[in-house]
């Protein structure tokens, strides 16, 4: 079934027809082998995408979801958890954590920026917080995390490190046995949803724990939680033909289908498809007038906040797009009807950028604005094909 629109928000992402065939696949009993095996080879792919030597949970949710058993299977009611926050969806951490009686402490970084790193630092040498959170992606502004700063900050607190991947993983490395700086500075939990840069359809909560993460658990007789608590899960995920709560069969295969794509391509070739297509989207868009909110040296591979140029009003532009079958987001709080958003992530490629800049320019063209398509896909080009090399 081809896309008919080519879906550039911020996820969900263009599910390819390999995609589609595994989800309409025939839905089999959750304990037939056939489907067993297919849900242990995708835990086992999981595992590979974060490189853990620890737990991975695939379930029925969304992002959400998964941001909630890692917070409620580490933290407990009391204990103390600061939220570093590059936006709207870091900020999400607060009420989450706080409706288990967790205490926050929240640095907000200004937004298109990074949080001040010495503001971090002493918040980490005033308290002793049990845990840390950072949105690898922040999806209202296309802020990247610094992992190379954060991670050994908070790891030398003793604090363990939460990473929302959601809009991030599969494109951007997320190496949970990667020592940043010292032997055991690693990532402790990721956590991460399939519809954006995994570019399966939403529906599944994807969380990797690592082995400092599963000692907190373990150090805790009960968490406030039914369904998300892992001491659930753990019989299954060691074998799924075990019966907790019914898997999303068909999820699951579509998500086995998303990872064997994913590795096909290979990690690494991944990340840079990726990494070029971030900075020649934000080139070519600038020779619109269109300026990314987050500087390039902070901007995401997988997604980018632009504000319009001057006389460019949000509805008309992004209805007139959409008539063109290019579905881009309105920005969040502050900044709606002064920007958009535009996904650049999973299963899409060079060519549908370049589709989709020809589209963005002819439809400025039409709302009055003076622009030269052609030149914005030259420079799409060029920068994609130096970024590759
Ligand atoms: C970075 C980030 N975290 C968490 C979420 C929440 O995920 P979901 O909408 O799947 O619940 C989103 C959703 O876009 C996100 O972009």
């Amino acid at each position: 079934m081809p896309n008919k629109e080519l879906l550039l928000i911020p996820g969900p992402t263009p599910v390819v027809d390999e995609i589609y065939e595994a989800l309409a696949s025939e839905t089999l009993a959750h304990t037939d082998p056939r489907f067993v095996s297919i849900f242990k080879e995708s835990l086992l792919r999981t595992q590979s995408l974060f490189n853990t030597d620890g737990e991975v949970y695939v379930f029925a949710g969304s992002g959400t979801l998964a941001m909630e058993m890692a917070i409620v299977n580490t933290i407990s009611p009391g204990e103390k958890l600061l939220v570093i926050s590059h936006g709207y969806f870091g900020d999400r951490f607060v009420p989450l954590a706080k409706a288990y009686g967790i205490q926050v402490e929240t640095i907000q970084a200004p937004w298109g920026q990074h949080a001040d790193l010495e503001q971090v630092r002493q918040a980490l040498a005033r308290e002793k917080f049990k845990a840390v959170t950072v949105t690898h992606v922040d999806t209202s502004t296309g802020v990247m995390a610094d992992l190379d700063a954060l991670v050994p900050l908070v790891k030398e607190s003793g604090a363990l490190f939460l990473l929302d991947g959601v809009c991030a993983s599969a494109a951007i490395e997320e190496d949970m046995q990667k020592a940043y700086g010292q032997p055991d500075y690693k990532i402790d939990i990721v956590l991460t949803a399939s519809q954006k840069a995994i570019g399966v359809p939403p529906g599944l909560g994807i969380v990797a724990f690592g082995r400092q993460a599963l000692a907190a658990r373990a150090e805790r007789k009960q968490v406030p939680a039914y369904f998300l608590d892992i001491a659930n899960w753990r019989p299954i995920m060691d074998n799924p033909g075990r019966y907790f709560a019914t898997p999303p069969v068909n999820m699951v295969d579509a998500y086995h289908q998303g990872l064997e794509l994913v590795f096909k391509e290979g990690l690494q070739s991944r990340y840079q498809r990726h990494q070029a297509l971030g900075k020649a989207v934000r080139a070519a868009l600038h020779t619109y007038g269109m300026q990314a909110l987050a500087e390039e040296s902070i901007a995401a591979p997988t997604l980018s906040c632009v504000r319009y140029p001057e006389g460019v009003k949000d509805g008309d532009f992004r209805q007139a797009l959409a008539q063109k079958g290019i579905i881009v987001a309105g920005a969040l709080a502050d900044l709606a009807g002064k920007a958009f958003r535009i996904g650049h992530m999973g299963n899409v490629t060079d060519a549908d950028f370049i589709k989709a800049i020809r589209l963005i320019g002819e439809t400025l063209q039409e709302l009055g604005h003076s622009v030269n398509p052609q030149a914005a896909m030259d420079t799409f080009v060029e920068v994609y094909t130096q970024s590759l090399v």
